[in-house]
């Protein structure tokens, strides 16, 4: 039987792949393709690598790997209608086809042999499953020990003022620019702006640093950019595989997210990869 959340991911995107990649854009400030350059910039895929990307979408993150690295890149999707939208973008861009392919399936079972990518990027998505940690893990294990594992996700600003004004921004600011567009994407304002905090009630960035190294990815960096309101991820895969859940408190495992300001030299701001 189909959980709540994987029911409520299917219904939410069915309708969106149409406006998606500039909607997405407007309704985080033009932020979200700078994000998603930086999360991609933390990857460092050779030509010839294998990358899976999960929840693809329409392909975005797909298409930036390809352009950065020429890398191959397998995009995953549980939304046949998001699916369709990335595969009409292959399609039509010959550079894009010679290096992508497009599976339909789901994060928490995914159709891939043990070690089989050599990097895999994932985007917006422990929001939408029932069990991020379980999850985290199957993501790991597809891929090879030193292998990178970099991701995007919205996140709530930790400091005032910025997450009184988050807070009015996505309660009232979301939805009304999404009933610009459509009622479906009024929805999603409005979906958003419970999705994000609910997340960080159930999982708070410190228990998201866990379940990443829980799940065998060592060498954690988290990166909040945009006053907060973006945090981009990355680590890589351990020789040793998952570990036993930490026994400390959320608080004791989590670090501080380094901010756009503490360039880390993994990635700037505009996802130019720099030397470490
Ligand atoms: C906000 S979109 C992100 C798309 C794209 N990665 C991007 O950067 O724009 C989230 C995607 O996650 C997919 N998704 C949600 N839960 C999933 C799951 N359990 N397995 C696979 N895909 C999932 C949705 O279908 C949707 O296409």
């Amino acid at each position: 039987m189909q959980d709540v959340r994987k029911r409520e991911a299917l219904e939410l995107f069915a309708p969106l792949p149409r406006h998606y990649d500039r909607v997405a854009a407007v309704l985080s400030f033009g932020q979200d393709p700078r994000w998603r350059r930086a999360m991609v910039g933390a990857v460092k895929a050779r030509g010839g690598e294998r990358v899976l990307d999960v929840a693809t979408g329409t392909g975005l993150v797909a298409k930036e790997l390809v352009r950065r690295y020429g890398c191959d890149v397998v995009g995953v999707d549980q939304s046949q209608e998001m699916l369709a939208r990335a595969r009409a973008r292959v399609e039509r861009d010959p550079a894009l086809e010679a290096h992508v392919s497009l599976t339909h399936g789901e994060a928490e079972r995914l159709p891939f042999e043990d070690g089989e990518f050599d990097h895999l990027t994932f985007t917006y998505l422990l929001r939408y499953v029932e069990d991020p940690g379980a999850t985290m893990k199957e993501l790991a294990r597809v891929v090879r020990p030193g292998g990178r594992v970099a991701s995007l996700e919205f996140a709530v600003p930790a400091s005032q003022p910025w997450q009184g004004l988050w807070r009015v921004y996505t309660r009232v600011g979301l939805p009304a620019l999404g009933r610009v567009v459509s009622r479906e994407w009024a929805d999603t304002g409005r979906f958003l702006a419970k999705s994000i905090p609910e997340f960080y009630e159930r999982c708070p960035m410190g228990r998201v640093v866990e379940l990443w190294e829980e799940a065998g990815i060592g060498e954690l960096h988290v990166r909040s950019m945009s006053l907060g309101g973006g945090v981009v991820m990355w680590g890589r895969k351990r020789a040793g595989g998952p570990r036993a859940a930490t026994t400390g408190t959320a608080e004791e495992a989590g670090r501080e997210p380094e901010s756009e300001g503490a360039a880390t030299g993994e990635a700037s701001a505009d996802g130019d990869a720099q030397p470490a």
